[in-house]
């Protein structure tokens, strides 16, 4: 069987070719960081094409898509995991790109493995950024207006790379277009050509090995199985990591995106936290120097390290100037994005207050309902609001927007001291003939919700809306209004009621 299918593809003696290679000195577990990269790559793609199933790029659906995915098991799972996979890949490649450096496997002739090495860092970094606005609530769309911003003050082509960005003069539907084309197609294109590319460099060359006066004289280990199994066990801890962080620590999603709310503190992704600090000890004067020259010219600097390291052997003790210079690039990185972390955990401290992301979610379900959001729904938008399967509940939001929505705003949330919140509030969901009745004949007098006290005056809907209308409305406000999931009402309960 095999041979039939190596004398007809040839595939066999591929696989073989590819697996046959020599390690200098042996297998170790020091060589695991670029597989493990590699591996991520794989889990990034993979868990990213599975959420581009639920996923509706524009202003209207982005955040409503992906709030969808939150509150469904498999879904936010996935997300959870291709969050934490995020910052896997680029710790791995950070890691990687470290060891490289120390162990100075830059030097010729892997030159250019070196380079393209570097370029896939700044490609995983903007994946990373163009992924970041993808959930389009308050923390995306504040922290890539930043990142657009700080695009636009580049000189030159700044100004058209961030029309083009962000898809005219304002954030919206285009921009997430863009961004969304970027992550899912553009940026995982040059990544696996380029991921080629190095992988067919470091054929050609042959791994680096450990650092030894003279490398013929190390004794060869094997790929396969050696080296294999140790790549395979490394990237299985990978994911072990990445799946009980997705666990224990979800992300978290925010309001959806308020252009308006300017008081709103962005959070940047870790990575980019010491550019934000870089960004906060300039002067103002001076922020050209923060966003665009000093990284550049670390970056050519990067770049070029293959080409000023002048040394002639791989030991350290001869390469003293490049282990100093990382270790002072690393200590300035590290500080930076402590510093950055403070002061912004500080003036977010001193912002007002965000809502949960029960709350979050609250609202996610009644806008997927209220007729407000009447704009395209999201896929998943129909089967989040299940109770909307309900005619009568579909029916009942219409009349809640129209008349209730003033009062006990459109999600539900009523206003703290005056309106009670209707999501949430245990009286709505428990028995239905208590709350037929408030509708019915109104309330007034003091009542306490969840802990807080209300005493103003519920107008009484007889007369003002039909039976139909206020058991339509009652069916919603118990099973579709926020997380409320109580049994509808019917108009012939509403006609039989008796105080
Ligand atoms: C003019 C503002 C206003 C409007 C409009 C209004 N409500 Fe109310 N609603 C209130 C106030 C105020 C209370 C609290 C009454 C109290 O303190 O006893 C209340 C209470 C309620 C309660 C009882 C909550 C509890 O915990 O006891 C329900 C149920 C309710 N409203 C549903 C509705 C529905 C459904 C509509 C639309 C048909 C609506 N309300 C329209 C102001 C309003």
């Amino acid at each position: 069987m095999l041979n039939w299918i190596e004398s007809r593809t040839g595939f066999i003696s591929m696989t073989k070719d590819f697996l046959v290679e020599d390690i200098p000195g042996g297998a170790s577990y020091w060589y695991v960081f670029g597989s493990a990269t590699v591996f991520a790559m794989i889990l990034q793609i993979v868990t990213g094409i599975f959420l581009t199933f639920f996923y509706a790029p524009s202003a209207n659906t982005a955040w409503e898509s992906t709030a969808w995915i939150y509150t469904h098991y498999w879904p936010h799972l996935i997300l959870a995991i291709h969050y934490w996979g995020a910052s896997a890949m680029i710790a791995l490649v950070f890691l990687h790109l470290l060891q490289v450096l120390v162990w100075g496997a830059y030097k010729s002739p892997r030159e250019l493995q070196w380079v393209v090495g570097v370029i896939l860092l700044l490609v995983t970094l903007v994946l990373g950024l163009t992924g970041y606005l993808l959930p389009w609530d308050m923390n995306a769309y504040f922290a890539s207006q930043v990142a657009l911003n700080i695009t636009g003050t580049a000189p030159i082509a700044g100004p058209l790379i961030q029309q083009i960005a962000q898809g005219g003069g304002a954030m919206g539907t285009e921009t997430i277009n863009r961004f969304f084309g970027i992550h899912v197609w553009l940026m995982p294109a040059v990544m696996v050509l380029l991921v080629g590319a190095h992988l067919a460099i470091f054929r050609w060359n042959g791994p680096a090995g450990p650092v030894a006066e003279d490398p013929r004289k190390l004794k060869n280990g094997r790929f396969w199985p050696d080296q294999m199994f140790m790549d395979g066990f490394a990237s299985l801890i990978v994911f072990a990591i990445i799946v009980a962080l997705a666990f224990i620590s979800p992300p978290f999603l925010d309001a959806k995106a308020d252009p308006t709310n300017t008081a709103f503190i962005p959070y940047p992704a870790w990575y980019f936290l010491a550019l934000f600090g870089l960004l906060n000890v300039v002067p103002p004067s001076l922020d050209l120097l923060a966003t665009i020259v000093v990284p550049t010219l670390f970056l050519l600097v990067v770049i070029a390290i293959p080409w000023l390291d002048r040394s002639t052997t791989r030991s350290l003790s001869a390469r003293g100037g490049i282990i100093v210079s990382t270790i002072v690039a690393l200590v300035a990185i590290v500080g930076l994005s402590i510093y950055s972390q403070e002061s912004i955990q500080a003036k977010q401290a001193a912002a007002p207050p965000s809502p949960t992301e029960a709350q979050v979610l609250a609202m996610a379900n009644s806008t997927a309902l209220a007729p407000a959001a009447a704009a395209p729904a999201a896929p998943g938008a129909a089967t989040a609001s299940a109770p909307g399967a309900n005619p009568l509940v579909a029916a009942g939001a219409t009349v809640y927007a129209s008349n209730c929505a003033g009062c006990h705003a459109a999600n539900g949330m009523g206003q703290p001291g005056a309106i009670p919140p209707l999501a949430g509030n245990p009286f709505v969901t428990a028995n239905p003939h208590a709350v037929i009745g408030v509708l019915l004949d109104g309330k007034n007098g003091a009542i306490t919700v969840n802990g807080a006290a209300f005493n103003g005056q519920m107008p009484a809907w007889k007369g003002t809306l039909s039976n139909k209308d206020i058991a339509a409305v009652i069916s919603y406000i118990r099973g579709g209004l926020g997380p409320n999931k109580a049994s509808a009402v019917t108009e012939a309960d509403v006609a039989a009621y008796k105080p």
